[in-house]
């Protein structure tokens, strides 16, 4: 008999709630947004201290983040209310990540060669947190080969760099080039913040539907929207592990830092799978994969006219079953949607397939939509977590995973 345990696991609360942030901002038409940014960041329980060019104070007065984040603003090197006249040091000596929105190509260049001509680059240069900038500039400017070269550089000195968006700009062009809306940022903030846990894990994990072709123009397929599975490959990822993705048919962008396979069929998601799996510590099967596929592919479009029409279907291979059922497992975790008895048919899955951990849900909570409901089955009995956006229950499957990795070593 299982014993189920009843308590809720609790989820996190806000990752930037308590942190000192330094937001500098560089002389943009995007500094407007900026002054949003700065709300939102106290609105998280962030401790937020500004930092403005010399440009930047053309766009938008530092009155305005005062105003926002009730703190002294830092306009330059030498008229600083510290004591001892060092505020490129003592801000980022206190900050736990600096955060530089909007960064134009100018104040980029800087960065790369390591100038200190100001105080917002000079703290850049002084600092031992982590450093995220969100640039903002023309597209021309984005796409010369100095700027590109300088991101590169950016990226390869451990500078996260979130952005930036393509469309209309404050110039009347339209491209890549647009600083990223508040909220986004934000959200990049929090990623960074998670707690790595997966620090030099390789993650697998497989995520949306599959498409089983009946003829050129019609298929089966089911309603998995990939947003679990998608959400848990951003999860990993902030996790620290190394993460690649199998997905079936879904409209979703990538996962920053995640490697992603596109494929259409079960055949197709399970021969990705097979040559992705060599050295992974994890495998993650969230895809609602098609348990049939029509027996004999037709070439031609089925034509109307039968009052009735059979179609032979045969099983397809299960892809969990046979990573799990190698000699090298990876570490393999299930996922079950059932729109009944979930505790018996999710832990039932896990025993059949002898893993150490399913993921349950119901279809009418995790099917196609944003927020979904799980409990986790494991040898210790099941674990139910708080409702939640899909991406916070995928942080807490993290979480679990990681702590029976843990009890493991
Ligand atoms: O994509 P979303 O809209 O966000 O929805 C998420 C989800 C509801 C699809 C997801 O949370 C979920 O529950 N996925 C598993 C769906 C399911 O019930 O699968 P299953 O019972 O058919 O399979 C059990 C496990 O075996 C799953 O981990 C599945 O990926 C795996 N499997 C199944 C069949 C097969 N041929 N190969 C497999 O790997």
């Amino acid at each position: 008999m299982i014993f189920f345990e009843t308590s809720i696991l609790s989820v996190m609360s806000d990752e930037l709630a308590g942190k000192h942030i330094v937001l500098g901002i560089t002389g943009g038409v995007a500094g407007y947004k900026a002054a949003e940014l700065a709300r939102l960041l106290g609105k998280a329980g962030a401790q937020v201290d500004v930092v403005m060019t010399a440009a930047a104070i053309h766009f938008v007065a530092p009155l305005t983040f005062q105003a926002l984040t009730g703190r002294p603003v830092f306009t330059s090197l030498w008229d600083v209310p510290q004591e001892n006249g060092m505020a490129h040091i003592d801000l980022t000596r206190r900050a736990d990540a600096v955060i530089v929105a909007p960064a134009t190509a100018d104040f980029i260049a800087k960065l790369v060669h390591g100038l200190a001509d100001d105080l917002l680059a000079s703290l850049c240069l002084a600092r031992d947190c982590p450093l995220l900038v969100a640039p903002a500039m023309n597209r021309q400017m984005w796409e010369h080969p100095a700027t590109v070269r300088n991101m590169a550089q950016l990226r390869a000195d451990g500078v996260g760099v979130l952005g930036p968006a393509s469309g209309a700009q404050a110039c009347g062009e339209v491209g890549a080039g647009r600083m990223l809306e508040p909220a986004e940022i934000i959200d990049a903030l929090r990623a960074s913040f998670q707690p790595k846990m997966l620090a030099g894990k390789r993650v697998l994990l497989t995520a949306g539907p599959t498409f089983e072709a009946l003829d050129p123009v019609r298929g089966l397929t089911n309603s998995s929207s990939g947003k679990m599975g998608f959400a848990l490959a951003q999860a990993s990822a902030e996790a620290g592990a190394e993460v690649t993705l199998v997905a079936g048919p879904v409209s979703l962008p990538t996962p920053a830092g995640v490697t992603r396979i596109d494929v259409t069929g079960a055949l197709e998601m399970r021969d990705a799978v097979k040559s992705a799996l060599a050295g992974r510590h994890i495998f993650i099967a969230v895809a609602a994969v098609a348990d049939y596929r029509p027996a004999v592919p037709v070439a031609h479009k089925i034509k109307k006219g039968a009052q009735t029409l059979t179609l032979e279907l045969v099983a397809n291979p299960d892809i969990l079953a046979e990573v799990a059922a190698r000699p090298d497992a990876p570490f393999c975790v299930g996922f079950a949607a059932e729109s009944q008895n979930l505790a018996e048919y999710a832990e039932g899955k896990r025993r059949a397939k002898q893993l150490p951990l399913v993921v349950g849900n119901l279809v009418q909570d995790g099917l196609g939509g944003n927020a979904n409901v799980v409990t986790l089955f494991d040898a210790a009995g099941a674990h139910p977590l708080a409702p939640g956006d899909k991406l916070t229950i995928a942080r807490a499957i993290v979480r679990h995973i990681a702590e029976m990795l843990d009890a493991q070593n």
